[in-house]
């Protein structure tokens, strides 16, 4: 495989992990990283020895990297990748892809007509724990998959968090948008179906903002799989806890390398996981294979779209009071 150049738009939380990533490739040359704060820039990209600007155009258009990872606030995705993609750039864009599903959609439209590949960081999919479970799934060994309950319980109002994530117009959601995509996401891939049905409550108690805090969600795959998934974000007990019932057994997720697997009155057992790359290491490795057309399965642009649309349609079923039908 050639060597690819590479730049990094936004210098952040989530930077960091990507820089790694990217800095630990052997067919990537990372040149340069740009942040509206310049200090924030100059100091994560001197840990790399990289170009730090304070302006991710003039980056782009100096340094003609063939690949851009945008790690920005939501509601700069859409600008973003369409101007990155209309310079020629292919494009991994962290989750979620958008504002929403729509914005999904003209970032997909626009990378239609450029030729570049645009794709979604949902990067659980490298998680040692999802990849075994997916594995069971489809192996049919747990017989056939009836139920997932997904719990995500975590202080989201913390002081620690930037604030464009608590500012519905700049994020497009609270913690049903950022964190719900995960979920949502989980759903989907480990079922192989797109979420087709969503009904959900939510609430807005936080103490800073005006995003959801909380969401409880009912959703149906396309292939029939019902899921229930708890996301709550105020002052409670931490857990991050995926649970598959099948008809012979289950399983129990918890981070990136916890599963457990039961059934028939045994209590869980630890499953053993094979060695992975990082997570953030194989997402980025997997994308340099899709854009060589070595066979990469990086997440599409279509894909973050239908994840997009799912959680649109958790916020339009809690105002409507309705079950929404997605896509
Ligand atoms: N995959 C994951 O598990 C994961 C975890 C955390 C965050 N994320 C996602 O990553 C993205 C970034 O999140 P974060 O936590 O790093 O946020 P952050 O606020 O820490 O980082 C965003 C950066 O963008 C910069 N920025 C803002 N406007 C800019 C502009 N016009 N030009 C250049 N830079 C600009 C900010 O100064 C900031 O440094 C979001 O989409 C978020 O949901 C994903």
């Amino acid at each position: 495989m050639r060597t690819y150049k590479a730049a990094v738009i936004g210098a952040g939380i989530i930077a960091k992990a990507h820089m790694k990533a990217l800095h630990e490739n052997e067919n990537t040359s990372l040149t340069a990283l740009a942040d509206i704060v310049a200090a924030r820039a100059g100091a994560l990209a001197a840990d790399y020895g990289v170009t730090p600007y304070d302006d991710y155009r003039r980056m782009v258009l100096t340094e003609r990297p063939d690949i851009v990872v945008i790690t920005l606030p939501h509601f700069l995705h859409k600008e973003a990748a369409i101007w990155c993609a209309e310079q020629g750039c292919h494009v991994l864009l962290e989750k979620p892809m958008a504002m929403n599903a729509a914005e999904c959609a003209d970032i997909n439209a626009a990378a239609e007509r450029c030729g570049v590949v645009i794709a979604v960081g949902h990067m659980q999919h490298y998680f040692p724990s999802v990849i075994r479970a997916r594995q069971i799934v489809e192996s049919g060994q747990l017989g056939k998959l009836i139920m997932i309950n997904d719990k995500r319980h975590h202080f989201y109002f913390s002081a620690e968090r930037p604030a464009w994530f608590l500012d519905r117009s700049r994020s497009g959601g609270g913690i049903v948008r950022n964190i719900g995509s995960h979920s949502l996401d989980k759903v989907q891939w480990l079922t192989g179906s797109a979420v087709t049905k969503v009904k959900a409550d939510l609430t807005y108690f936080g103490e800073r903002g005006d995003v959801d805090g909380s969401g409880l969600m009912y959703v149906q795959t396309a292939s029939g799989v019902p899921a229930v998934i708890s996301l709550c974000g105020y002052h409670n007990v931490s857990v991050n806890e995926t649970e598959l019932l099948f008809t012979g057994g289950q399983l129990k997720m918890g981070g990136q390398n916890s599963l457990w697997i039961g059934g028939n009155d045994r209590a869980y057992e630890q499953v053993k996981l094979a060695e992975h790359l990082e997570p953030f290491a194989a997402q980025w490795s997997d994308m340099l294979q899709a854009i060589a057309g070595l066979g990469g399965t990086v997440t599409s642009g279509a894909y973050g779209q239908s994840v997009a649309a799912a959680v649109d349609a958790a916020y339009l079923s809690h105002e409507t009071g309705t079950e929404q039908l997605v896509g």
